[in-house]
């Protein structure tokens, strides 16, 4: 019974890849909801210097993905209720995430 559990965890993790927390739509909710903020990509010329980047926050010591996520379920100071499902939370935190490694 437990080896089937495992095999079934693999198959899914294999052949559903979308499950996996997906930083391309991140980055899609990111421009549309963190941009007038956040410089939330490279490509990105103009944010507000009093808010940090994406780039910036995934680059500290303490970035943790996961918390990010949570994070971003509840407003933050000076942002408006954005109500991101789960999902896109983990999508952008994901997103975010991906900015330290460019
Ligand atoms: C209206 C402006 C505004 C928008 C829109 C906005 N933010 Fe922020 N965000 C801020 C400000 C200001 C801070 C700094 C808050 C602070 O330091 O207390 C911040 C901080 C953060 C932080 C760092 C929190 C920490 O631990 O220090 C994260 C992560 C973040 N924002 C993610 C996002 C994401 C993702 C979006 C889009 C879904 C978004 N923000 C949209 C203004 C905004």
């Amino acid at each position: 019974m437990r080896a089937l559990f495992l095999s079934l965890t693999l198959l899914v993790g294999v052949h559903h890849p979308s499950l996996a927390a997906d930083a391309v739509n991140g980055e899609t909710l990111a421009k549309r909801w963190c941009a007038s903020c956040h410089l939330v990509s490279e490509d990105q010329r103009k944010g507000s210097d009093l808010v940090p980047s994406f780039a910036s926050i995934a680059a500290r010591p303490d970035f943790d993905e996961d918390r990010v996520a949570t994070f971003l379920l509840n407003p933050h100071p000076k942002m408006e209720t954005m109500s991101l499902s789960r999902i896109e939370a983990r999508n952008i935190a994901a997103y975010i995430a991906e900015q330290k490694r460019r």
